[in-house]
């Protein structure tokens, strides 16, 4: 029985960090520094029970948002979450709009991705001793859980904010911002968003047999709009700064949704999807 119940014990990892600042948020609140073999993650796990569910919160970026998107270790912060027994992660993310309904300050919970980022680390099956073996070429149709992706939609819903249920993030490598010829051309891919860290998170939570879905916050129209200037740093800060308590908010319903789900089930898809997309595990 207790095996059992191990195996369905849910724990959620927080990615992003931002907006989850409230000291009086978890219960029995401890710092992990947790070391993977794939290096550290960004920051120190803050872990314990948020309105009694395990839960583990990372900052991407680092608590002082030390590193730059290209700089993230994804592959740590997402194999440090696994490693403390985490099943769910939920992300938050700022993005610039490439549509116009997509408003500054609105949600959006991704739904798919084009990647545009290179040189990032992208895998664990890159014979990393203590990391997985063999070979894997891991489907990306969904690329987000669904189940994960119904809970945020239904707290933000019940929350009454503004929330798209879908959105094709186009990830930029960054650091700058795309010029306004790019930024035409990710519109015409059918992009909805741009940003700059959903690949590889995204990825690696899948490949990792995790379920992960990520709230998007619009923070502004990057530059493809006409008579208009450029995305600024200031500009993505303070509407992110002024809207990510939303996208705490939904993540933390999101969290209850999650643990109250009674169907495993998906969870064991996603590791099945792993294990059947590796080849040569000897
Ligand atoms: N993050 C927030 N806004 C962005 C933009 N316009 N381009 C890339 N990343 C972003």
């Amino acid at each position: 029985y207790l095996q059992k119940a191990q195996e369905t014990e849910k724990e959620i990892g927080i990615l992003g960090g931002s907006g989850f600042d409230d000291p009086t948020l978890f219960n029995n609140q401890t710092e992990n520094d947790v070391t993977t073999p794939f290096g550290k993650p960004s920051d120190v796990l803050i872990e314990g029970q948020i309105s009694g569910v395990p839960c583990a919160l990372l900052a991407r970026h680092g608590r002082k948002h030390q590193y730059q998107p290209s700089d993230v270790n994804y592959r740590a912060n997402i194999w440090a979450l696994k490693q403390v027994g985490c099943t769910h992660v939920l992300a938050t993310t700022a993005t610039g709009s490439l549509v116009e309904h997509y408003k500054p300050g609105d949600l959006v919970v991704l739904d798919d991705f084009i990647d545009r980022t290179w040189g990032r680390r992208c895998t664990f099956y890159d014979r990393t001793e203590g990391g997985p073996k063999g070979v894997c070429h891991l489907p990306m149709r969904p690329a987000f859980c669904e189940k994960a992706r119904r809970a945020l939609i239904e707290a933000a819903n019940a929350k009454g904010y503004l929330c798209h249920e879908k959105g094709t993030a186009v990830v930029i490598q960054g650091p700058r911002f795309s010029s306004r010829a790019e930024s035409l051309m990710h519109r015409q891919w059918g992009g909805h968003l741009v940003n700059m860290t959903t690949v590889p998170e995204v990825v690696l939570a899948k490949e990792a047999g995790l379920s992960y879905a990520a709230v998007a916050l619009v923070t502004d129209y990057d530059c493809w709009r006409e008579n208009e200037t450029s995305v600024s740093v200031s500009e993505v800060l303070a509407m992110f700064a002024k809207n990510v308590k939303k996208a705490a908010d939904v993540i933390l319903d999101a969290v209850q949704i999650l643990a109250a789900e009674a169907d495993h089930t998906y969870l064991e898809s996603h590791k099945e999807l792993v294990s059947s997309a590796v080849m040569l595990k000897e």
